[in-house]
C-alpha cells in the first residue's frame, strides 16, 4: 500500500486548508493537501457576498473598526461565541485582507465623489471621500453597524480561492485531489494522519503526518433544502467524531441563508439585499420592516430567516409545486450595478431558474447554508481530544459564532484562521517528533479494507444508501430547521435512530471499487446519519432559544442555565452522542444582553426576564 510522508495533512484544499498549509510551506515544512475535487472546485469559491473586515474606507464604513466588528459578531452569535477568538479574529482581518490584496485580489476600491445607494427599497445620497481614492471599499450585510463586507463583485470567494491556489502553486505545496480521507490514524492520543481512498482508482493510501488539519468545510448535505455543494457531506466531521474522542462543538447549531432559490436552493447572495434589494411577499409588499422595523431585511440572517418562514406560515408567500416562497426585488437597483456588482446572481437567475433579474423577481426561501457546529478546538486550532490533529474555517468550531454566524464572517474565517491555525501548528511542529506505530496504522487501514469488501461482496445488508440519505434529510428538513420543538426534536431523534440502524446495512446496486459514487456514500453514510443524530440531539437537549437555534416551546434566550457550548462525542457501538456541555467563553469582554434586533425573551445569568417577545 502507498504510505506518504509529509510533516502537515490538511484534509480540504478549499479556503482555510490551504492557508494553513501556505503558512507551513512558508516556514519550510512540507504540507499535502488532500480534496475529494480540484482544489479550485472547492465549495469556498462558492462564496459570493464577501467578508468582513473592519477597514473603514468607504464612506458608510466611517468610523468602523475592530471593536465595532467585535460587538456585531458576538451580538450576532447571541452570546455563543467565544469572545477570546472572536478578539483574535476581528483584530486580524484587516490584515488578512491586505494580505490577499498583495497576493492578487482584484478588491473593489473607493470611488470618489456622489452615488446613490439603496436602503429598504429607497434611494439615498453617498460621498466617498476622493483622500480614499482607490482604497478596498465595502458593501453593507446583515447585522453588522457598519458597511464592512470587502468584496469582489459577488464572486468574492471565487477570487479568494483561486488567487490562494496560485499561492499554494508557488510554493509547492501538492494538493492530492479525488482523494478523500476516511479514517484519522490515532491511539486515542495522538493523531498521524489518515486512511485515504483515492476516489479514481478505489485504492486505499496511508498518509502519515506530524500535524492533521481538518478543513472540508460544513455539513448541510444532511439537510434537503441547503445551498451546499454535493461535496459538502460532513467527511472530516465523520472521521473526527468516529474517533470517539474528538467532540462536536455545538452539532445543533445549523444556519439557513434566507436567499437560496426556489426550487434548487442555489444562494443568491445577501450582497442583494446588503446592496439595497427587498424582500416582498405574494401580494409584492414589503413586510420585513415591520418585524423588524430598525433593520429591516438586513437584520442578522438566522432573525430574517425566521420572519420569512413566519410570514410564509401566515399564507402570504407564492404557492408553487415545490412549496410556498417569497421574493427577492433587485430591479430598482439597475442594470449596471446588476451587471457589474451581482452578476453571478444575475447568471445563476438567467441559468437556472431562466429569468432576468434586471426586469423580474427572485423566488426565494431560506435553505440551511452554514455549519456553525464543527470539529471543537482550542484558540489555536488543535482538536480537542488528540494531539496533532488540528482543524480550521468552517469545518472547524474554535469558537467565533456561537449559535448563529453573521453574513462575511466565515470567508474571513477561513483566511483568518487558516494563517492563525497554520502559525500554531508551526509552533507545534518545532522539535516535534512522532513515533509512527505500525501496529495502529495497521489496524486503521484493515478496518476501511473490511468495510469496503463487506460492501463490495454484498455481505454488509440490502438497504438502498440513497433511500437512507432522502429519509436522514426529510428528518432534519421537517423537524430540526427553522423553528423547532421538543415533540418534534424527540420524534426526529427516534426516526434517526431507526434510520442509523438502516445505514448499517446497506447493500450496493454496483459493485466497481473505484470511480463509484454508491460506494462513496455508502462509505459515508453511517456518518452522515451520526452528524443528523449529533444535530437533533444536541437540538432536542439545548431547552432555549439564541441565534439559530429557535425553541417555539423556549422561546426565551436562557444565559441562565445555557450560556454554554455543546460538546458532542460519540463512543464505539453507540446510537446516540454523549453530550457534555462547557462555558460559552472564559473570557467576557461583552456581556450577554440584547441583540437590537429580533428581540425575544432572554432569561438573565440571575435569572430575571428582560425583554419584549415579539414573535
Ligand atoms: O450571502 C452571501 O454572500 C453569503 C455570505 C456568507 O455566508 O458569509
Amino acid at each position: 500500500m502507498e504510505t506518504i510522508f509529509t510533516d502537515v495533512l490538511c484534509i480540504g484544499a478549499g479556503l482555510a486548508g490551504e492557508r494553513v498549509a501556505i503558512e507551513a510551506a512558508s516556514a519550510g515544512f512540507d504540507a499535502i493537501c488532500l480534496s475529494i475535487v480540484p482544489a479550485r472546485r472547492s465549495h469556498s469559491s462558492a462564496a459570493q457576498g464577501g467578508m468582513q473586515a473592519a477597514l473603514g474606507h468607504c464612506a458608510m464604513g466611517d468610523g468602523d473598526c475592530p471593536d465595532v466588528h467585535f460587538v456585531d459578531t458576538v451580538k450576532g452569535s447571541d452570546w455563543g461565541a467565544d469572545q477570546e477568538v472572536v478578539r483574535l479574529f476581528v483584530d486580524r482581518a484587516p490584515e488578512a485582507v491586505r494580505e490577499m490584496a498583495f497576493w492578487g485580489i482584484p478588491w473593489n476600491r473607493v470611488v470618489p465623489g456622489k452615488s446613490t445607494y439603496f436602503k429598504g427599497g429607497k434611494e439615498f445620497e453617498k460621498v466617498e471621500a476622493s483622500e480614499k481614492e482607490g482604497f478596498i471599499t465595502a458593501r453593507d450585510f446583515g447585522g453588522t453597524a457598519k458597511w464592512r463586507t470587502c468584496y469582489t463583485s459577488d464572486g468574492t470567494g471565487h477570487t479568494l480561492l483561486y488567487t490562494m491556489d496560485n499561492k499554494v502553486v508557488q510554493l509547492g505545496v501538492t494538493v492530492h485531489d479525488r482523494v478523500e480521507a476516511i479514517a484519522l490514524i490515532h491511539d486515542g492520543e495522538i493523531c498521524t494522519g489518515a486512511v485515504a481512498r483515492c476516489l479514481k482508482t478505489g485504492d486505499l493510501r496511508v498518509y502519515l503526518a506530524k500535524a492533521t488539519v481538518i478543513a472540508t468545510g460544513g455539513y448541510g448535505r444532511i439537510y434537503r433544502e441547503t445551498t451546499n455543494a454535493v461535496i459538502n457531506d460532513g467527511g472530516g466531521a465523520i472521521i473526527a467524531l468516529d474517533t470517539g474522542v474528538v467532540p462536536l462543538g455545538n452539532p445543533e447549531a445549523q444556519q439557513f441563508h434566507p436567499t437560496g432559490i426556489v426550487p434548487t436552493n442555489i444562494l443568491v447572495t445577501e450582497g442583494c439585499r446588503g446592496d439595497g434589494g427587498t424582500l416582498l411577499d405574494v401580494n409584492e409588499e414589503r413586510f420585513m420592516h415591520e418585524y423588524e422595523p430598525e433593520k429591516a431585511e438586513l437584520a442578522s440572517r438566522d432573525v430574517v430567516s425566521r420572519w420569512m418562514t413566519h410570514h410564509i406560515r401566515q399564507g402570504l408567500g407564492v404557492k408553487s409545486p415545490y412549496g410556498d416562497y417569497l421574493w427577492l426585488d433587485i430591479r430598482h437597483l439597475g442594470e449596471h450595478h446588476i451587471k457589474t456588482k451581482l452578476r453571478e446572481v444575475e447568471e445563476i437567475c438567467n441559468n437556472f431558474l431562466g429569468i432576468d433579474p434586471i426586469t423580474q423577481l427572485i423566488p426565494v426561501r431560506p435553505a440551511q447554508h452554514y455549519t456553525m457546529a464543527g470539529v471543537r478546538t482550542n484558540k489555536d486550532g488543535a482538536a480537542y481530544g488528540l494531539t496533532g490533529l488540528f482543524s480550521a474555517g468552517e469545518a472547524a468550531c474554535w469558537d467565533m459564532h456561537g449559535l448563529n454566524r453573521l453574513g462575511g464572517n466565515s470567508l474571513a474565517e477561513t483566511v483568518v484562521a487558516g494563517k492563525i491555525v497554520g502559525e500554531k501548528i508551526v509552533e507545534f511542529l518545532q522539535g516535534y517528533e512522532v513515533q509512527y506505530n505500525t501496529g495502529v496504522i495497521r489496524s486503521a487501514v484493515t478496518k476501511q479494507e473490511e468495510r469496503i469488501k463487506r460492501l463490495i461482496s454484498g455481505e454488509n445488508g440490502d438497504e438502498n444508501v440513497y433511500d437512507i440519505r432522502n429519509h436522514m434529510q426529510d428528518e432534519l428538513m421537517e423537524r430540526v430547521g427553522i423553528f423547532r420543538n421538543g415533540t418534534d426534536l424527540q420524534k426526529a431523534v427516534d426516526n434517526l435512530q431507526e434510520i442509523y440502524a438502516r445505514a448499517q446495512k446497506v447493500g450496493l446496486r454496483s459493485n466497481g471499487a473505484g470511480a463509484n459514487p454508491e460506494l462513496g456514500l455508502a462509505l459515508k453514510i453511517q456518518g452522515m446519519v451520526k452528524l443528523a443524530l449529533c444535530t437533533a440531539y444536541g437540538a432536542l437537549q439545548r431547552t432555549e432559544s439564541r441565534g439559530c437555534h429557535a425553541r417555539e416551546d423556549y422561546e426565551a434566550r436562557n444565559d441562565r442555565d445555557w450560556w454554554n457550548r455543546t460538546l458532542a462525542t460519540w463512543k464505539e457501538g453507540d446510537d446516540l452522542p454523549t453530550l457534555n456541555y462547557e462555558p460559552a467563553t472564559e473570557t467576557v469582554e461583552l456581556p450577554p444582553g440584547e441583540r437590537g434586533y429580533g428581540v425575544c425573551k432572554i432569561i438573565t445569568c440571575d435569572g430575571e426576564v428582560i425583554g419584549e417577545d415579539k414573535s
